[in-house]
């Protein structure tokens, strides 16, 4: 344990990149990391630098109940992976089908993982509710609900605060982080101030918008390796201290395996 898990009730915020960043930073501070992949768009190998032409599986084959184990594969980043893997529209409303009428399938070999200790599961998903979502919220240590600096974003924090924008689930440890911050804009200090009042230590930070995200995306790397002194590097890096911090205060033992 623990599971972090990064969730939106909108597409293309930053999930992905968050978490395959987090997952590395988790691994540099000497974590051991799996970073688990349960969108369909099978994307979360790219910034960790496996190459395209790689089939890794493990969330779609779920159905076939696979070992979970045999599915982990190290990545150049250092941090070990449980792709989703290739999935048509056909094997993705069949495996949320599945995942509807028997959560077990997914909530099974999850919690074998999290019963490994001094093992951090980061686990990136898909926009919204789904069976998946349901699965990784009634088992996550913290979710981390990313958002844009925009009123769309923001609007929803109501719906995502009620349950509304994950299927029903309001998450015990429900943890925000602003995605794209731009100071220059005229709206981006007046949203992110107004944000942090209302969710108070729940914002756990804001990432700059920073062009060295997608370029480290092309090279494949974390940001961290492509270009450590750029402004997004360092907020990666204060929000995985943040995210640590929250699991500490949370946990029992506090100081102890999370330490
Ligand atoms: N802080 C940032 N600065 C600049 N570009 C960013 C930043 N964060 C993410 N991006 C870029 O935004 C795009 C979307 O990011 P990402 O794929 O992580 O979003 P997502 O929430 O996982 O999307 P989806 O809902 O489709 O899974 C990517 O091209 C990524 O490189
Ligand atoms: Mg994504």
């Amino acid at each position: 344990m623990p599971l972090i898990c990064f969730a939106s009730p909108k597409g293309g915020v930053g999930k992905t990149t968050l978490a395959a960043n987090v997952a590395c930073e988790l691994e540099r501070a000497g974590k051991e990391v799996v970073a688990l992949d349960v969108d369909p768009q099978n994307a979360l190998r790219l910034p960790l630098g496996v190459p395209l032409g790689e089939r890794l599986a493990f969330t779609a084959l779920l159905q076939a109940r696979p070992d979970w184990r045999r599915c982990l594969r190290a990545t150049p980043s250092g941090v070990g992976l449980l792709a989703h893997g290739p999935c048509d529209l056909a094997a993705s409303i069949a495996l949320a089908a599945a995942l509807g009428a028997e959560p077990e399938l997914l909530a099974g070999p999850l919690r074998d993982m999290l019963a490994q200790p001094g093992l951090y599961v980061v686990a990136d998903t898909m926009p919204g509710p789904s069976p998946q979502l349901s699965v990784m919220l009634s088992l996550a240590d913290l979710v981390v609900t990313v958002l844009l600096v925009d009123a769309g974003s923001v609007s929803l924090i109501p719906a995502v605060e009620s349950g509304a924008s994950y299927g029903g689930t309001v998450p015990a440890r429900l943890v925000y982080v602003l995605n794209q911050y731009d100071p220059r804009t005229r709206l981006g200090p007046l949203i992110a101030n107004a944000v942090a009042r209302q969710l108070g230590t729940r914002l756990l930070g804001r990432v700059y918008r920073d062009e060295h995200v997608a370029e480290a995306l092309a090279a494949q790397k974390p940001v961290a390796d492509y270009a450590p002194a750029s402004k997004a590097a360092q907020d990666l890096a204060h929000l995985t201290v943040a995210i640590v911090a929250w699991l500490q205060a949370a946990s029992p033992k506090a100081g102890g395996v999370l330490a």
